[in-house]
């Protein structure tokens, strides 16, 4: 048709007409290039969506091997601490078998003779001679002994039973009030046996309970007096010492502190990376502090390490008194 001016097209029109048909091209190539951007973009969201979900799984791997990891060795002491109440009990109540069996034969015997009458110095001579015979001063004079060595063996095994339960507080494992200083002599009973021969002085302020998941920060003292003691190994007469006192109006401040060899400048910045370790392969897995730290600031908290002037390292976290997702 002719354009609405009524003139015909011209040079001018075929130059403009050209213009719009190359442009109306690009906008299509614009078009189908977002769309394919759009796709890439997806794909890619797709992928990284998948790493993350991957990178998630490792770490749960993770943080469950170093779990696995102390709980082998903690198995392993409480076993040693469980025994020896319980050999006490065992060799105890094997005495106490013995005891009764001859108590018994004692009961029998004097039925015997007060049943066969006879005069009253013969007999009062048989008994001395059955008294004698059968060593009854000496059980009678043990007996109070071997029951105190069972009640004993049974406290040391229920105080054990205590600490652990307290430890791993398997009957709270959400959000609840902890008193600090229970469960950190709580971890220090159950890592007796890691702490033979270091002194171990312990300043426990009075703090409020904290609002927090307590079996694990339990396993944050364990890991931190875990490293103390490791750090300690080789030194004779060691000192731990851990406080807790309260750090302003919102906050707990509890010390770990050691007289060991402390950390070398260089590798402060290192020690709370996964799998960051200084210690001999199978001995340590590098992961207990980047845990901690990961549990303390769950907890709204912060993990610090500062080398000591007069050697050794102290590690000191704050906690919320309050829960921090409220
Ligand atoms: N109290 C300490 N004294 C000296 N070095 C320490 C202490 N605590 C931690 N470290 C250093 O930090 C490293 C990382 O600790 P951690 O994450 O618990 O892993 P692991 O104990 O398995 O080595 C340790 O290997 C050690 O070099
Ligand atoms: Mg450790």
């Amino acid at each position: 048709g002719r354009p609405l001016s009524g003139r015909l097209y011209g040079g001018d029109d075929r130059r403009l007409l050209l213009t719009l048909a190359n442009q109306g091209a690009v906008a299509i190539r614009n078009a189908l290039a977002v769309e394919q951007l759009r796709n890439w973009n997806r794909d890619l969201e797709a992928k990284v969506e998948a790493r993350t979900q991957e990178l998630r799984r490792t770490q749960a791997q993770l943080v469950h091997r170093e779990k696995m990891a102390s709980v082998g060795q903690f198995v392993a002491g409480i076993a040693h601490e469980l025994n020896n109440p319980l050999n006490f009990i065992q060799g105890n109540l094997y005495h106490l078998r013995e005891y009764v069996g001859t108590l018994t034969k004692a009961i029998e015997e004097y039925d015997a003779l007060v049943r066969s009458g006879g005069e009253a110095e013969r007999s009062a001579a048989e008994i001395d001679a059955l008294r004698e015979r059968l060593e009854l001063e000496l059980i009678l004079g043990d007996l109070t002994d071997v029951f105190e060595g069972c009640r004993e063996g049974l406290d040391r095994s229920t105080r054990l039973v205590k600490d652990l339960r307290t430890f791993s507080r398997l009957d709270q494992p959400d959000l609840s009030l902890v008193d600090l200083n229970d469960a950190i002599e709580s971890t220090i009973n159950l890592l007796r046996s890691k702490l033979i021969g270091i002194r171990v002085e312990k300043d426990y302020g009075d703090v409020p309970p904290v609002e927090c998941i307590g079996g694990q920060l339990n396993q944050v003292f364990m890991n931190l007096i875990a490293n103390a003691a490791d750090a300690l190994e080789e030194r004779e007469g060691g000192t731990i010492r851990v406080s807790t006192r309260r750090a302003g109006e919102d906050h707990v401040r509890i010390e770990v502190a050691d007289d060991g060899p402390g950390i070398d400048p260089e590798l402060v910045s290192k020690i709370f990376d996964p799998f960051f370790t200084t210690k001999e392969v199978g001995k340590g897995t590098g992961l207990g502090l980047s845990i901690s730290y990961a549990i303390v600031q769950r907890h709204g908290g912060t993990l610090e390490v500062e080398n000591r002037p007069d050697g050794g390292c102290c590690f000191a976290m704050e906690i919320r008194i309050a829960s921090a997702d409220e």
